[in-house]
């Protein structure tokens, strides 16, 4: 049975849907472990690639059988994420694999305590406002766990007031970049540089994570990673998941920079850059609508 696409609620000062917020107690009270691996993002911001990336820097070459098996999904338990029959927090209680990665779209206020107490190594990765409105909005057009899209005007002008589900975008970044500057365990990284040197950026999380893969197997996670392969890999392609609709879009959709170029008129771009500036005014975080 269908079930209806849910609505968006204001929900302590951020836009959630349901599926976020049903299972709060215990995502609240969850048990972070010392050597769990955070990946933090805004939606639509290369969170199953960075996911995939780090789970083959860990698990690759002592599991190699989960490589063409286990969907990343499944790998990589999604937090906040609730249905009665199926919760983020269990996932990632139940994982058999040590160290967890765990993915979680929270604003930086909501992250459960047990992480900050335990020190935990998070890994945050931000993409760009314009192409990730773009993705997001095609996300929302075949997935019917997120609200309704509309027409891309009116999700444009949604996404720039922050009735986006997790919110602002423009809070959600700023929030993990103010939080970076207190707390050193985390590593921010940017979707734009991924696409740039992917190789590069899978060298410095490796570092960051403090591990020591070889130069031969960087090469190979790099290749593997890469857009076409991921597509084609039903582990990553998400091809599995019931209530996306891939006659409408595509999960692996393009994973360009500067798509959004496709998509704003020239009047959206000029309104867009003049609330963008208003917006970002007081942070030093700075992004590349092109590479
Ligand atoms: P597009 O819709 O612009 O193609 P998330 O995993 O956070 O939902 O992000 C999805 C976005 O990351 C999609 O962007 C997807 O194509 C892109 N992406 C995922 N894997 C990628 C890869 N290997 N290379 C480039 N982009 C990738």
């Amino acid at each position: 049975m269908d079930l209806p696409r849910p609505e968006l609620f204001d929900f302590h000062g951020v836009s959630m849907t349901h599926y976020f917020t049903d299972n709060w107690e215990n995502v609240q009270n969850f048990k972070a472990r010392p050597d769990d691996i955070v990946i933090a993002t805004y939606p639509k911001a290369g969170t199953t690639w960075v996911s995939y990336i780090l789970d083959l820097l860990y698990f690759r070459q002592t599991l190699p059988e989960r490589e063409t098996t286990v969907p990343i999904y499944d790998r990589v338990p999604f937090l906040e994420f609730f249905m009665p029959s199926f919760s983020g927090t269990d996932m990632a209680d139940m994982l058999t694999t040590s160290p967890r990665i765990i993915k979680t779209h929270l604003p930086v206020q909501f992250i459960p305590k047990s992480f900050w107490e335990q020190n935990c190594k998070i890994v945050y990765c931000a993409r760009n406002a314009k192409d990730n409105v773009v993705s997001y909005f095609h996300f929302d057009r075949m997935d019917s766990g997120q609200p309704e899209p509309g027409d891309w005007s009116s999700f444009l002008q949604r996404f720039k007031d922050g009735r986006m589900v997790f919110g602002s975008w423009y809070d959600h970044v700023c929030g993990w970049w103010d939080k970076k500057q207190m707390y050193s365990k985390i590593h921010y990284m940017f979707f734009e540089d991924l696409v740039e040197d992917t190789g590069r950026e899978i060298k410095c999380l490796s570092s960051f994570l403090g591990l020591s893969t070889s130069e031969e197997e960087k090469e190979k996670i790099r290749r593997d990673v890469q857009f076409d392969v991921m597509k084609a890999n039903r582990v990553t392609n998400l091809t599995n998941e019931t209530s996306l609709d891939f006659s409408v879009s595509q999960f692996l959709r393009k994973g360009k920079v500067g798509d959004w170029k496709n998509h704003f008129t020239v009047a959206q771009n000029e309104q867009f850059d003049q609330h963008y500036k208003q917006k970002m005014k007081n942070t030093t975080l700075h992004f590349r609508t092109e590479v």
